[in-house]
């Protein structure tokens, strides 16, 4: 577990970082990452968090809803643990092995997320726009692309109106299930970079997803996703 609060987690992401730099000049991300990762030259607060993912079988992600993402404090574990190397440049061949191939294959991820508007403002046609779309830069751009098999999230929501006692039973009760369900649920079928649907590992095949532009596109099975929206377990409040 790592409470970032608790910890005092550093969150931006800057020279600090980079104890021996490759070049003392221009800093850049990118290359002192790599550089840092490469060469066990990290930080120890970094490479404490990495140990933990990599010793992991499942990572849950618990956040409230901060401007539609996540808090800055966990932005910036995002920023700093997931290194060059390991998240983004693995085996150091570029962007060759990324979204469904990758450091962490086999590992599940969800987002256990508290939300403070009510489930109407996320509806699909809600003025907040779908939770589940809100999410896809975390899901898709930050959990698959490593190749971690992502869930749906499981959203808390109306948590400020609602009563606590009653809110926090029953919310208790859907993540419950949801945990105890990880290793069964069906996974957001995210498409795989490598699986074909891609040709040139870019831009969708014109055969595939006809028509649809967009982050939706990139989902294989989008209607076996608006079902799971509306499971049971999924979160509260219960559909
Ligand atoms: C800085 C900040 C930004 C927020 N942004 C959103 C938002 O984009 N959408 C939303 O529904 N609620 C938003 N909220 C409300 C929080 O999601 C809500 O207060 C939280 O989920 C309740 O959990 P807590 O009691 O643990 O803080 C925001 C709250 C804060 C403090």
């Amino acid at each position: 577990m790592s409470d970032l609060y608790a910890m005092r987690w550093k969150a931006v992401f800057d020279e600090d970082d980079f104890p021996e730099r490759a070049d003392s000049g221009r800093l850049s991300f990118v290359e002192e990452s790599g550089n840092a990762y490469l060469n066990a030259r990290q930080t120890s607060d970094v490479a404490v968090e990495q140990q933990k993912v990599i010793a992991a079988d499942a990572v849950i992600f618990q956040f409230p809803l901060w401007w539609y993402s996540m808090p800055a404090v966990m932005k910036g574990w995002f920023d700093r643990v997931w290194a060059y190397g390991l998240a983004y440049g693995y085996k150091n061949a570029g962007n060759k092995y990324r979204y469904g191939e990758g450091a962490f294959k086999g590992k599940r991820a969800m987002l256990s997320v508290v939300v403070g508007g009510p489930e109407a403002d996320y509806a699909p046609r809600g003025i907040n726009g779908p939770l589940d779309e809100l999410l896809f830069p975390i899901t898709h751009g930050s959990l698959f692309f490593l190749d971690l098999t992502c869930f749906p999230p499981t959203p808390c929501m109306a948590v400020p109106h609602a009563s606590p006692s009653k809110t926090c039973w029953l919310a208790k009760a859907a993540w419950r299930l949801r945990v105890e369900r990880l290793f069964e649920d069906a996974p957001i079928p995210f498409r795989a970079q490598n699986g074909g649907d891609y040709p040139e590992r870019h831009i969708l095949s014109s055969q595939v997803a006809v028509g649809q532009t967009g982050l939706l596109a990139h989902i294989a099975d989008i209607e076996s996703v608006r079902q799971a929206a509306h499971h049971p377990f999924r979160g509260w409040p219960f559909s």
